[in-house]
């Protein structure tokens, strides 16, 4: 029987192993978590915490330990008893099916029936609403998942995830598609839900939030516990929390080295209109520039270097590279022009997931290269294997498939797919987002080389820190229009907000 203790923690995993064929992903861990309380995991990429909260979900069998749910022990849970237990997770893979709207995705396989094995739609679509009512969520039911953007899906699978009597939520990088706003929509709602008593484990490399909202924080390195936190005053110090995932300690501020951008024009965008009555958007982007671009969600940011790399149409102007008028109607004649498009949603669409790391960091590179009559792996792992090392990709060999690398290593092998390629434009769509502080400095590095070597770069932030000590300008966009234009001191983070949200005028 369950123990009614109250002093017993809601979950506790005590020893965990786990082991795949050639990684030792957990090596004896012991995690627990309590009614109402909000624990928080972070580590490095790879570090195991997906795998550990695999392993209450039932996802994963456990090589050796035991979890103790409200005092009762088990060796192994399976998805099915790990949701009687009241265990409900929110995966940081989309695990939604796209050609279904929000409604039907909550209840897929559980859907509810009238009499007569009708299933009851609007029974469904009631129950959907009452829950967005409860907690405050905001997004059309009856959209398809396809059609939503990535933090509206995100809103879903919690959605669906709140829809049971559950007793623990795992958020797997809750916020890590999401913008600033978006994401304090999640940190309430994370509020709300503990306050009623449910247990939360909470995983982000987002390390301000999880200071921001964790009681406790748990550290964890190469499938070991490191240290535990106590965050009820919400003061662990960042320093303490890298200095601990790492290792060693990392200075969270990228320092770039600053060089002037050339001359040249690469990339011209001239009155640019994304529909009929949409506003012209005009820019240029220099050789050896980093060129940043600001906006609140549903400014457009995302449209407009949608339409440079081929992945929507635009309804008139030009864009011209090296002076030569583009044609672009899809991402591939972008992709032969020479524009990368390193997207936001990158699982759906960057990686070919049942490939190798090798495979895959040649997909686009092998598209400009004369196809060799033999697989001559040594050529091929010599181009790819410097920058996967490079981008710390943690994985037993280029070999390995890429739906066995974490989550983060996964979208690290996407970035260095591209940093292979022979683009002369780069355009990175939140490139570091759910990559850990470590492998973020590193891509800087990656990022600068780039430039310093006469390749063009736009990157799309909501992140400050890394627009404002990357960017040798930033556009600031608003209402689908390139609103300013910041270089040099102007460039700073009260200017940025301000300017996105028209608070201020740009003499
Ligand atoms: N199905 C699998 N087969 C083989 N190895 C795996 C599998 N799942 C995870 N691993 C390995 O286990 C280790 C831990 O991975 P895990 O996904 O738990 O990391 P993580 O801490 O969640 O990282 P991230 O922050 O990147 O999401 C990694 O080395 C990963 O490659
Ligand atoms: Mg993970």
């Amino acid at each position: 029987m369950p123990s009614t203790n109250p002093n017993e923690p809601l979950i506790r995993m005590e020893n965990i192993v786990k082991e795949f064929p050639g990684v030792r992903a957990l090596g004896g861990m012991t995690f627990d978590v309590n009614r109402g309380e909000i624990h928080c995991l972070v580590g490095e990429n790879g570090a195991g915490k997906s795998t550990l909260m695999k392993i209450l979900s039932g996802a994963y069998t456990p090589t050796s330990g035991t979890i103790h749910v409200e005092g009762q022990a088990y060796h192994t849970l399976d998805p099915e008893i790990s949701q009687q237990l009241g265990i409900e997770i929110v995966y940081q893979e989309n695990d939604l099916v796209p050609n279904m709207n929000a409604v039907e995705n909550v209840f897929v396989g559980k859907e509810l029936a009238k009499p007569l094995g009708i299933i009851d739609k609007k029974g469904m679509l009631r129950r959907v609403r009452e829950s967005m009512r409860e907690f405050d969520i905001s997004i059309d039911p009856q959209q398809k998942i396809e059609d939503m953007s990535v933090s509206d899906q995100q809103f879903v699978k919690i959605l669906k995830a709140l829809m049971n009597q559950s007793k623990l939520l795992i958020l797997d990088e809750p916020t890590s598609m999401f913008n600033v706003e978006d994401a304090g929509r999640v940190l309430n709602l994370v509020r709300t839900i503990s306050a009623r008593g449910i247990g939360i484990i909470y995983i982000s490399h987002f390390l301000e939030e999880v200071v921001q909202i964790a009681d406790r924080i748990t550290v964890i390195r190469d499938g070991e516990v490191v240290r535990t936190y106590d965050n009820s005053k919400r003061d662990v110090p960042l320093s303490a929390l890298t200095l601990d995932m790492v290792g060693r300690p990392v200075d969270t501020f990228y320092q770039r080295e600053r060089f002037a951008p050339g001359e040249e024009k690469v990339l011209e965008v001239r009155k640019l209109k994304l529909e009929k009555h949409s506003p012209p958007i005009s820019f240029s982007l220099k050789r050896g520039e980093i060129l940043g671009m600001f906006g609140m969600v549903g400014s457009g940011r995302t449209e407009i270097v949608r339409a440079l790399s081929g992945a929507d149409r635009f309804y008139a102007g030009e864009i011209l590279l090296n002076g030569k008028k583009l044609h672009i109607s899809s991402p591939r004649d972008a992709i032969d022009a020479g524009i990368a498009h390193i997207t936001e949603d990158r699982q759906r669409l960057g990686l070919n997931l049942g490939s190798s790391v090798l495979e895959n960091g040649l997909m686009v590179k092998l598209q400009y290269m004369k196809p060799s009559p033999l697989y001559d792996f040594k050529t091929y792992a010599k181009l790819v294997s410097p920058v996967m090392e490079g981008l710390n990709v943690k994985t037993p060999s280029l070999m390995q498939e890429v739906v066995n690398l974490s989550g983060g290593n996964q979208q690290k092998v996407v970035l260095g797919k591209w940093l292979i390629s022979d683009a002369q434009v780069f355009v990175f769509d939140e490139p570091t987002r759910g990559i850990d502080v470590n492998a973020k400095a590193e891509f800087y590095r990656h990022m600068t080389e780039l430039a310093k070597a006469g390749k063009s770069i736009i990157m799309v932030s909501s992140e400050m820190p890394e627009l404002i000590s990357m960017s040798d300008r930033v556009l600031v966009v608003r209402e689908g229009a390139v609103y300013c234009e910041l270089s040099g001191g102007q460039i700073n983070e009260q200017n940025i907000i301000k300017l996105a949200l028209g608070v201020i005028s740009h003499e």
